[in-house]
């Protein structure tokens, strides 16, 4: 894969970046005529024996009763009120050239549930930030709204490091950057007055979290979004038991086509604990505690 190229070098670009993901109704009903029929053959009756192999229960209504179609439409299902000055947080990044990747129903729903967690005193952690985006987005917001709170993003920046038998459609060096991302967000940062609260953590989550460790973290949101089954369940195990009561995670991956090995790990945390994602937007779900 050829080196991408530096966010500092390219020519201004729109606000969101819909290249990751299929964005046009086109693309969508031919994304999910590609994927569907292959779900059902293939990679849902491996997706159950991977359940049993790793001892959950095969029934996983979530993962069986899935249309295709549905799954690439732009539907939110649960989405709470805004945090004040959205727009103008928009504004101001488009102003300053900062692209958001994620799609917007997704953001917005994220953004939603991590306005309602404003009071749970604990950081953001956000293991699998890319380009750093949707991170600054939540660190600004907090920011404006005198929100007390630390934002953590973890990622190799270097694209995806390791992928698993469970993980069939994630190939190594997915969402690789270009190789000066940490010092783009950090001017970014800079840019946006939020420096004073960033925390950017460059490297594999094996090496970040016995650093953190090492620290007295507590969590008011968790997002999870690193979509292979071995970095998923790290970062389950890292952050999960860090969330304050009241908190709540996001995992970016819960219910992607894609992302069965995501869904696996995050079942497998979870597993006897009780607790079961609730449908988010699109593909994500979301846990309180
Ligand atoms: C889909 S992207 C994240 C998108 C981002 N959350 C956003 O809102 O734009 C997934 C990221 O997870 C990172 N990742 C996956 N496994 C990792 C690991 N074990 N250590 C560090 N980063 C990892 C990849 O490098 C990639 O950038």
């Amino acid at each position: 894969m050829g080196e991408a190229t530096s966010t500092l070098e390219r020519p201004a670009a729109p606000l969101w970046n819909q290249s990751g993901f299929a964005a046009t109704w086109d693309q969508k009903v031919k994304r999910a005529f590609e994927i569907g029929p292959k779900y059902y053959a293939l990679d849902l009756p491996r997706y159950i024996w991977h359940r049993l192999s790793l001892g959950l229960s095969p029934w996983d209504w979530g993962a069986l009763l899935v249309n295709p179609l549905r799954e690439f439409r732009r539907v939110v299902y649960y989405r709470p009120g805004l945090p004040p000055r959205y727009g103008e947080a928009l504004k101001l990044f488009e102003e300053k050239g900062i692209q958001i990747g994620m799609p917007r129903p997704r953001l917005e729903s994220l953004l939603g549930v991590w306005w309602e967690t404003r009071g749970v005193a604990g950081d953001y952690i956000e293991c699998g930030a890319c380009s750093g985006a949707t991170a600054m987005l939540v660190a600004l917001l907090g920011k404006w709204n005198g929100v007390v709170q630390r934002t953590l993003m973890l990622d190799t920046f270097e694209g995806t490091p390791i992928v698993s038998r469970y993980d069939p459609y994630r190939t190594l060096g997915e969402y690789r950057l270009p190789a000066d991302q940490v010092a783009v967000i950090e001017q970014q940062c800079r840019a946006l007055g939020i420096d004073d609260r960033v925390e950017v953590h460059k490297g594999l989550f094996s090496e970040t979290f016995p650093r953190l460790a090492a620290r007295d973290l507590h969590f008011a949101f968790v997002h999870i979004d690193a979509n292979v089954y071995p970095s998923t369940l790290e970062a389950c195990r890292f952050a999960l038991p860090r969330v304050r009561p009241g908190g709540a995670a996001v995992f970016d991956d819960y219910n992607g086509l894609c992302d069965l090995g995501a869904r696996l790990a995050i079942d497998e945390f979870l597993a006897g604990s009780g607790k079961r994602p609730q449908r988010l937007a699109e593909c994500s779900a979301y846990l309180r505690f």
